[in-house]
């Protein structure tokens, strides 16, 4: 299985202000759904808190320290919650997933980094406000096998670049 991260990623790093994203880009919301779509998303609790809901089409897990953190809207098996990221993959495992999804936020990218084999990153062209960051990766280790540039327009705030990025080491 691999463990993809998914991110948008400002100049310096930020990912979330104030429990939200720090910007309004369509095309990146539309990527993350075509790349997410029939896959595990694996999420810490105030990621989920933020998206409010269970994204159709998709297996959520929302990882907490929480036992009793039980959402109304979660449920098996669209939804699972778990105590650990270690928990939230094996479970991703066992239901044989081939791919399986990071979404975030920067608590479980920071956690999850060393065992990832892509990196979905959207560089946005700008520095905003932020109190959550991406964590430090060397691009030393990564080979980038895909490059695609959007300009900014009434649906996106900001220019941007998906970037796919391969773990060579
Ligand atoms: N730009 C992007 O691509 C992007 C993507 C996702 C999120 N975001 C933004 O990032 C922010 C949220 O990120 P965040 O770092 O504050 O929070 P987070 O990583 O989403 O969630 C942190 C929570 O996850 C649980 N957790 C973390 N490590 C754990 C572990 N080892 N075992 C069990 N549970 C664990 C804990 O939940 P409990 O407290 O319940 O125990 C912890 O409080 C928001 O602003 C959001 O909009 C941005």
């Amino acid at each position: 299985m691999l463990i993809s991260i998914i991110a948008a990623v400002d100049e310096h790093g930020g990912i979330g202000w104030q429990g939200s994203l720090p910007w309004r880009l369509s095309a990146d919301l539309k990527r993350f759904k075509s790349l997410t779509m029939g896959h595990h998303i694996l999420m810490g609790r105030k990621t989920y808190e933020s998206i409010g809901r269970v994204l159709p089409g998709r297996t959520t897990v929302i990882i907490t320290r929480s036992p009793a953190y039980r959402p109304a809207e979660c449920s098996p098996p669209h939804c699972y919650v778990v105590g650990s990221i270690e928990a939230a993959l094996e479970l991703a495992r066992a239901n044989g997933e081939t791919e399986a999804f990071i979404i975030g936020g920067g608590e479980i990218f920071a956690k999850v980094l060393p065992l990832a084999d892509r990196l979905y990153l959207t560089s946005v062209h700008v520095t905003r406000p932020a109190d959550v960051f991406f964590p430090e990766w060397d691009e030393e280790n990564w080979r980038e096998v895909e490059r695609v540039m959007q300009t900014a327009d009434e649906q996106n705030e900001y220019p941007f670049t998906f970037r796919l990025l391969e773990r060579v080491r």
